[in-house]
């Protein structure tokens, strides 16, 4: 048994790592999580409380992430600020969180020489043209475009540096957009489930020609449970589940499983900068540490979410208001 700190646990991936973890494993989990607004303390729900402390607290306030860090033998770092909409709108939460924050943590796993998984996005590598027969590897340059995915960058190049500097003992994954139950309703998936549910039609941003390289919540998480498993200390690992699909593709499948004409969404205002195509090769992960995805068809993973929004609607329903004002006053 292994006492793991996870950071962000009460956000979307987090919370999904966290009941993987205790489901899959004996591993004792105390979460670190601040509660923004992306944060909800019911996604932990379930979970026993002899495997589970939650601790409500900031990754940059330096004293508490010390005193949690000396009593763990593993920090999973999953706290961010997360949409890239939000850090076109105010980009300073996602500095203090995403670069501050990564960079207090890795002080305390400095301090007390504990092992350090950083996890980040496949948003740092920029994006690519739809014809492009390449995919994103581990040796693809950083090249990111939004606020949040340069302090992404930025964090990952912190984890390195402590990494040769300091003899920080951490890895790195690099993952591809998920899906899955507990995604806050300011992503595109959740955003159109819960439209068709509420009788409003999906937003498509510009043309709805963007792919993006889906993966579920639940492979992610077996990949991060296999990197801190077996992974090489400073290496760095795609995850991905070859899941690369357009946006319209997407929208018109949730119409379709909810019953509605596929046709029924509305073009809205592109977002500035918005990145063409992300695409993971994870052949890395796979072949040096035996890890695949366990999800088969999206449609299936797709279905089940859905089903997870239907029956939640207590979980979603105080969020999408205010996230539709926002919506509404950028023309999206
Ligand atoms: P999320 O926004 O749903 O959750 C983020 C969590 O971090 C929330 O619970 C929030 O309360 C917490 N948090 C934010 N600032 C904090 C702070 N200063 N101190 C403590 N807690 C804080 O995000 P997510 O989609 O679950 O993403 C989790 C991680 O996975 C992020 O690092 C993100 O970059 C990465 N990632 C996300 C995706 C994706 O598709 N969503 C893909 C690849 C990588
Ligand atoms: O690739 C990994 C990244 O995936 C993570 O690092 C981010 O944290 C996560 O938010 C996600 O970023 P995206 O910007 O790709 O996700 P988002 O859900 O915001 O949008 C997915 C695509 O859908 C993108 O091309 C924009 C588009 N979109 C989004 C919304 C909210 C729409 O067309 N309409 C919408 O209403």
């Amino acid at each position: 048994m292994a006492k793991l700190l996870v950071t962000g646990g009460a956000g979307f991936i987090g919370s999904n790592f966290v009941h993987y973890v205790t489901s899959h494993t004996d591993h004792h989990v105390t979460v670190l999580d601040s509660l923004t607004y992306a944060g909800n303390r019911a996604s932990l729900e379930g979970i026993p409380e002899s495997r589970l402390r939650f601790v409500q607290g900031d990754i940059t306030d330096a004293t508490l992430v010390d005193e949690l860090t000396a009593d763990a033998d593993a920090v999973v770092h999953y706290a961010a600020e997360s949409h890239n909409d939000n850090s076109l709108h105010d980009p300073r939460p996602f500095l203090d969180t995403n670069i501050i924050g990564t960079y207090t943590l890795l002080e305390a796993a400095r301090r007390h020489e504990t092992r350090f998984h950083h996890i980040s996005t496949d948003e740092v590598y920029g994006d690519l043209e739809l014809d492009d027969p390449e995919r994103f590897t581990e040796s693809t340059p950083y090249n990111p475009s939004s606020p949040y995915s340069s302090t992404k960058a930025g964090s990952d190049l912190l984890v390195r540096a402590w990494v040769r500097s300091f003899g920080v003992q951490a890895t790195i994954s690099n993952c591809s957009n998920n899906y899955g139950p507990h995604q806050h309703v300011e992503k595109f998936i959740p955003r159109q489930i819960t439209n068709v549910i509420r009788g409003v039609r999906p937003k498509l941003y510009g043309t709805g020609e963007n792919v993006r390289d889906w993966i579920h919540a639940d492979d992610h998480s077996s990949a991060v449970l296999t990197i801190l498993d077996r992974g090489v200390i400073g290496e760095t690992y795609l995850i991905g589940a070859d899941g690369e699909k357009n946006n319209r593709e997407v929208v018109e499948l949730i119409l379709e499983l909810m019953g509605q004409d596929a046709g029924a969404y509305d073009l809205v205002t592109d977002r500035p900068g918005h990145d063409l195509r992300y695409a993971i090769d994870s052949t890395k992960l796979r072949t040096e540490l035996g890890w695949a995805p366990s999800y088969g068809r999206f449609e299936d993973g797709l279905a089940a979410t859905i089903e997870w929004y239907r029956a939640h609607e207590d979980w979603w329903a105080p969020s999408k208001d205010g996230v539709e004002a926002f919506y509404a006053s950028k023309g999206q």
